[in-house]
């Protein structure tokens, strides 16, 4: 089998997840250059690591750069931390007034508070930075390399982060609101407001992709090993409890090869693992990629990778 639908018009956001290692971004690079050849594309990296510099064995970073040798691909490695710090500048009167309006914090405390990390901000600055680029709307494909499946659940998840986040600052809005309302007679809504509201449409729109199977698609990577299996099956339920159901799975590293005692081995010793993983994922439509004889670096293995998901599928 191959894989199917990416070409859907309305199809924009691909996700690839899964188990350290299994092969997350080949398979999201393989996949961005095949939708390339029709659509222009945009390969962003989520993972902190950074692999798809090393991977294309071009120098990617924290800006938008074509790909050379694919001409309707770009791609870029975000950098939560910049991205964090990109926002909290572009915000910052509108968080500090936040916080002066809404708490007996002194000056000090607020810088301070300004300056701390929050958990799963990495996570939220990833997504936003991607709903961004959507929205901007020069791509037709969003392709998303992932870190191992931890990570992908906590991006998945993180517009309900933020949403307790803005429920929270609203919380102490609406204190403030009340105050100025009893004393004044009556509030206008200020930049914090439309700052938090913009926010709430932010969250908003992110899972309306997300929960939309038509605009985005999650695909996970697996290998036939026992532990791998575990994970994808833990991260599938995961993800259907956020609302997102997987439609199909890459089965990466699969040996196919007789010609040596080795081979025959790990072949024997991957079909068990086969079959569970033709019983446990039955539903899904699951692409089998076989093993190449060396690592995935560079086009021209990337090419062949490619083949190996959509066949011979051409989306040009
Ligand atoms: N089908 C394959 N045949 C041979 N080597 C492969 C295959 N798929 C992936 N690899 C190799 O396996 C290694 C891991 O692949 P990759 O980096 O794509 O995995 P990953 O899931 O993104 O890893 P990480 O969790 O560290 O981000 C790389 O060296 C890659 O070249
Ligand atoms: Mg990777």
């Amino acid at each position: 089998m191959a894989l199917t639908g990416l070409g859907n018009d309305e199809l924009k956001l691909i996700i690839f997840g899964g188990k350290g290692g299994v092969g997350k971004t080949s398979c999201a690079i393989a996949t961005a250059l095949a939708l390339s050849e029709n659509f222009e594309t945009l390969l962003i990296s989520t993972d902190p690591a950074h692999s798809v510099s090393d991977c294309l064995e071009q120098q990617i970073g924290f800006n938008v750069v074509k790909v050379s040798g694919a001409a309707k691909l770009s791609a870029i490695e975000v950098v939560a931390d910049e991205a964090l710090t990109i926002f909290k500048a572009a915000h910052h009167n509108a968080l500090k007034k936040l916080l002066v309006t809404s708490s007996n914090f002194d000056k000090d405390d607020i810088d301070e508070m300004l300056t701390l990390s929050i958990p799963g901000i990495d996570e939220i600055m990833s997504f936003k930075t991607i709903i961004d680029f959507m929205e901007e709307g020069n791509y037709e494909k969003y392709v998303v390399d992932t870190a191992p499946t931890g990570h992908a659940l906590r991006l998945i998840s993180s517009p309900k982060m933020l949403d307790a986040w803005i429920k929270v600052a609203a919380k102490m809005r609406w204190k403030y609101r009340y105050m100025i309302t009893s004393f004044a007679g009556s509030y206008v809504p200020d930049d914090v407001d439309t700052f938090l509201l913009n926010l709430k449409k932010t969250v908003k729109r992110i899972e309306n992709i997300l929960r939309d199977k038509t605009k985005c698609e999650f695909i996970p990577v697996c290998i036939p090993e026992s532990m791998a299996i575990s994970e994808t099956n833990r991260l599938l339920s995961d993800l259907n409890s956020t609302g997102i159901v997987a439609q199909q799975i890459i089965v990466n590293n699969v040996m196919v090869s007789d010609d040596c005692a080795f081979c025959r081995n790990r072949k024997a010793g991957q079909s068990k693992y086969l079959e569970q993983i033709n019983d446990n994922f039955q539903s899904l439509n699951r692409v089998e990629v076989p093993v190449f004889e060396t690592e995935i670096r560079g086009l021209e293995s990337l090419n062949r990778l490619k083949r190996g998901l959509f066949g011979s599928q051409q989306f040009n």
